[in-house]
């Protein structure tokens, strides 16, 4: 319970942080393509986060996006999995649409998440067997639902990429139809609340995913990957979340597809 509230607290500080600090110039650099941005206020937030949880639970591990735990390899203890801006591109665009997520496990298990919509300052939360909430108010359990009634958030290019464009397409035509948000922190809140009922990506990092997955649980979802394997929470892989009444035909066009298979397993690996 200490480290719910601290989390929460947490959270919002690092809410506050983002919201003063980007009124001011700040550089904008690319990683691994020229679409794959980093902010001066992803490092100087991921450090802020880092420093905090640092000095009132030294013991505990912290991964992030942004450098902090590069060296961590099992799940022992406490694991704190921090994506200070998820959403990064939209924050550089827009200016909002942007979250920070945070995802606390012990020994693998799920332990409590938060992700904070900065600039609407909505806080979502959730602890396994207490349920997830917006703020104060407990989301509802997920509603029976079928694929064809359904709105999936996922993201465009992984529909016009060769080798797994064709499930992608699938699902596509199959939904009523598809949203994309740019933050899939903010994609796995939506399912979590029910504005859209699944979310799909060919590939993401434990911090776009370690916090959400909490959530998705505690609303009644199931997440697994796009094969329908159990995901590892310091691993990345695809990711399949969101309502358990259309879990299993989401998976369907994915595990019918070979080369789809064959080329997530070259990405992703084994299990
Ligand atoms: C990205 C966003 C985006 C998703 C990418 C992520 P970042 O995170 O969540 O929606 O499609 O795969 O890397 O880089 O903004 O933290
Ligand atoms: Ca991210
Ligand atoms: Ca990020």
């Amino acid at each position: 319970m200490e480290i719910y509230e601290f989390g929460k607290h947490l959270i919002n500080e690092a809410g506050h942080f983002i919201r003063r600090r980007m009124v001011h110039d700040f550089e904008v650099d690319s990683k691994l393509n020229p679409n794959d941005l980093v902010t001066d206020v992803d490092k100087e937030t991921e450090t802020f986060i880092f420093d905090r949880i640092s000095q009132k639970y030294p013991e505990h591990r912290i991964l992030g996006e942004e450098g902090h735990g590069t060296d961590i390899v099992d799940t022992d203890g406490f694991l704190w999995i921090v994506d200070p801006i998820d959403g990064t591109l939209n924050f550089v665009h827009q200016g909002e649409n942007f979250a920070v997520s945070i995802g606390v496990y012990k020994d693998g298990m799920p332990y409590c998440g938060f992700i904070l919509d900065v600039m609407n300052d909505t806080l979502y939360h959730a602890r396994p067997d207490n349920g997830a909430f917006k703020d104060d108010v407990r989301l509802k359990p997920m509603e029976k639902t079928k694929l064809k009634k359904s709105l999936v958030t996922l993201n465009p290019n992984w529909v016009v990429k060769a080798q797994i464009s064709a499930p992608f397409t699938e699902v596509v035509k199959k939904a009523r139809s598809t949203r994309s948000y740019g933050s899939a922190a903010l994609d796995l809140v939506h399912t979590a609340t029910g504005l859209v009922s699944a979310a799909l990506f060919f590939r993401l990092h434990p911090w776009d995913f370690a916090a959400g997955m909490i959530l998705i649980s505690e609303a009644g979802g199931r997440t697994t990957n796009l094969l329908g394997e159990e995901i590892d929470i310091i691993r990345k892989d695809s990711i399949l979340a969101g309502n358990p009444a259309i879990h299993e035909e989401l998976k369907g066009y994915f595990t019918a597809d070979d080369s789809f298979i064959s080329h997530h397993r070259k990405v992703h690996g084994e299990k």
